[in-house]
């Protein structure tokens, strides 16, 4: 994160935890000067929170991090901090969110940034009460192929759009021996696959085709218990898997949505064998379809029903004509990874947070998921549809009024 320009404008980031997501907010924070130059924003790491002494040790040495403490209110109270990432585990985000909001402090936050709705409204109440910016970690929306396909869509190249099929397929927890992890227990995780790969499913709609209107759901768990925590008094005894790992929603998508009228059906796993990160989207249209799959995040398949009535998938690869590819690679078909989807989510939330444009998902599109995945319990305990509430997160993809969609 050093290194920049002389002219730019340092901004002081603050880290809380320093697992995979908190590693990786830093490189993105790190890359965001070389990638956007033009921006002249230079993050500068200046305070990281890690109650694990090997987080704060690889936060202050390979990092770069100035200050370190186990205490992430020390890193919201430190004036040197301007932004802050918060990547802790799921039972803290709402409660370190509503943290920095009350200190005025923008953040970016991993999903779900709470283990509800209710959970989530709290975050959004003391956002908007405090006027920060927000930045959500739901990385589906940065690739290159997706923001292509948004646009095609938008432009109305598939014509009417009439369904859609999501599966977010992972084998990450598929071993039925791996220790019951904070994420298996109700009250640490909140829900299971619903709040873990349903939200980005979710939020991936919603940027795609609007919000969903309403919602049926089940839910089923496979694997029922799991061995309590290697150096914990739960080592050795077998416990309760608290939430599900499997999830199924049919939607329908409310009347204020680029989509109103369509139905879909989503899917999510974590205990797949065989997927690793399937996260995968079908959107079928009047007059086309295209499919996209994250195993497969530098192509897109497109059909598009030609002027002679033929139609038939193809295959594109990302290239200049994508938006931001060129930013990372100058050549098509060579491909852009996972680190590149957080550096221009890192972008969206850092140009946000020091008052230019807010393109990229906020707290209203965290809330707006977040109440279709609570819907989504609630359905599948009663077994009917659940209407839900306007749910618009500022970015879905609404009809706009006299454009004609
Ligand atoms: N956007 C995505 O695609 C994506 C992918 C993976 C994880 N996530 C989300 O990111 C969050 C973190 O996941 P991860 O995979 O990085 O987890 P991780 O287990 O790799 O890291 C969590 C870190 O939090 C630390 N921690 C625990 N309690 C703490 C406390 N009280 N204060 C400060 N630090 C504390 C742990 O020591 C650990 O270093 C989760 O909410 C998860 O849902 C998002």
């Amino acid at each position: 994160m050093t290194g920049s320009p002389a002219d730019s404008r340092s901004i002081g980031v603050g880290l809380i935890s320093v697992g995979w997501m908190g590693r990786l907010h830093s490189r993105a924070y790190r890359n965001l000067p070389v990638v956007y130059p033009e921006l002249g924003l230079a993050p500068r790491p200046v305070h990281a929170a890690d109650t694990a002494e090997a987080g704060r040790d690889y936060a202050r040495a390979v990092l770069g991090y100035e200050k370190v403490t186990s205490e992430y209110q020390d890193v919201i109270d430190d004036p040197e901090v301007e932004v802050v990432s918060i990547c802790a585990p799921n039972f803290l985000h709402a409660e370190i969110g509503v943290a920095a909001a009350k200190a005025g402090k923008p953040f970016w936050i991993e999903k779900p940034v709470g283990r509800s709705a209710a959970d989530t409204a709290r975050v959004r109440d003391a956002v908007i009460e405090a006027g920060v910016a927000t930045g959500i970690g739901f990385n589906y929306r940065q690739p290159p192929a997706i923001a292509y396909a948004r646009d095609l869509i938008l432009a109305g190249r598939l014509g009417t759009i009439t369904n859609v099929r999501g599966r977010f397929f992972g084998g990450f927890n598929a071993d039925p021996n791996a220790p019951r992890a904070w994420r298996f227990v109700r009250e640490l995780g909140g829900t299971g696959v619903l709040g873990d790969l349903m939200g980005h499913l979710v939020d991936l709609v919603h940027y795609l085709l609007g919000p969903i209107g309403s919602v049926t759901a089940t839910t089923g768990t496979y694997i029922n218990e799991r061995p309590g925590l290697p150096g914990t008094p739960d080592e050795g005894r077998r416990l309760p898997v608290e939430n599900e790992d499997f999830a199924n929603m049919l939607v329908r998508f409310d009347d204020t949505a680029f989509a109103a009228g369509a139905l879909g059906s989503l899917d999510a796993s974590w205990i797949a064998v065989g997927p690793k990160a399937e996260y995968a989207i079908e959107i079928f249209g009047t007059e086309g379809s295209l499919r996209w799959d994250f195993e497969h995040l530098n192509e897109l398949e497109l059909a598009i029903r030609e002027a002679d009535g033929t139609v038939g998938y193809r295959r594109m690869l990302a290239d200049r004509t994508f938006p931001e590819f060129e930013r990372f690679q100058p050549s098509g078909g060579t491909p852009m990874g996972y680190d590149d989807l957080k550096t221009i989510e890192a972008k969206k939330f850092l140009v946000a947070a020091t008052g230019g444009p807010a393109t990229g998902s906020n707290i209203h599109d965290a809330l707006a998921s977040a109440q279709v995945l609570t819907a989504a319990e609630e359905s599948a305990q009663s077994g009917r549809w659940v209407d839900l509430p306007v749910v618009a997160g500022n970015t879905a993809n609404v009809r706009t009024e006299g454009t004609g969609r």
